[in-house]
């Protein structure tokens, strides 16, 4: 079997996709929570940004792939309306009865889907827009999953990537000292869990920076591809064409 990235531990693939399941398995009920107070309420200016960036109409279909506790779901299904849909779906069986929950106590009844996005269970060319925040650090085959986005995606329709990325050089100490000093203490204290939080600031470090994202999504098939940097570089929202 080969070899990966679990933070910066170097395990089998399957591994990998086992103790990611057990990061979210643990961090469900608290992740919300978490969310808000380890980015000072930043994801969520960052998820609005993206949303505003996905410029929905009436009626586009949109997958959310990684979807969790449902923010962008949510989000982007006010803008498609009844006559779009938006399919909220995740690999993880406990974020995603969290997000159904938080969205069926909304008033919104979205489909909601179990999957992972290296098999995506839907048609070629069959959705005006992809979506995955915050998920695509956690894949084990980042290539074969984004080559599955682009496939689902109709031409012209649009993948956006929200994810943690490379922070410019003057944030590195206190970005540093903030995430492996400050987070796995705020994670142990809450969620009383410092591991997942360790895991979350080590699979950062590992993720592809904005220039190799962007390449990886032209390698997938994204004809043209934008990068937004966001607050210096904590996160980067990638937005591929399939063209
Ligand atoms: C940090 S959460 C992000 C949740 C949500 N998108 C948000 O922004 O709040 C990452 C999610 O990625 C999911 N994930 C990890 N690997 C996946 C895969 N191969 N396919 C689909 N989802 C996956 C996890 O289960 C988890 O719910």
């Amino acid at each position: 079997m080969s070899q990966t990235h679990f933070g910066f531990e170097t395990v089998d693939e399957r591994e990998k996709a086992q103790r990611v399941r057990g990061v979210f398995d643990s961090v469900a009920s608290k992740y919300d929570i978490m969310n808000d107070l380890m980015s000072a309420g930043l994801h969520r200016a960052w998820k609005a940004y993206t949303v505003a960036v996905a410029k929905l109409q009436p009626g586009d279909k949109v997958l959310d792939i990684a979807g969790g506790t449902g923010d962008l779901s949510r989000a982007f299904a006010k803008k498609v309306g009844a006559t779009g849909v938006v399919f909220h779906t995740d690999i993880n069986e406990a974020m995603l009865r969290v997000g159904r929950d938080r969205l069926l106590d909304e008033g919104l009844v979205l489909p909601t889907t179990l999957c992972d996005a290296e098999k995506l269970p839907f048609p070629t060319g069959s959705l005006d827009l992809v979506s995955v925040a915050f998920g695509l650090r956690n894949m084990t085959h980042k290539d074969v999953a984004l080559a599955e986005m682009n496939r689902v995606l109709r031409p012209g329709g649009r993948l956006l990537v929200l994810e943690f990325s490379k922070v410019a050089a003057p944030l590195k100490k206190v970005y540093d000292w903030y995430s492996f000093k400050v987070l796995p203490q705020v994670g142990q204290l809450v969620a009383g869990d410092a591991d997942s939080y360790r895991y979350l600031a080590e699979s950062i470090r590992m993720h592809p920076d904005q220039e190799t994202l962007k390449a990886m999504m032209k390698t997938a098939g994204f004809g043209h591809v934008d990068v937004h940097n966001l607050t210096g570089g904590v996160t980067a929202l990638h937005v591929g064409i399939k063209c």
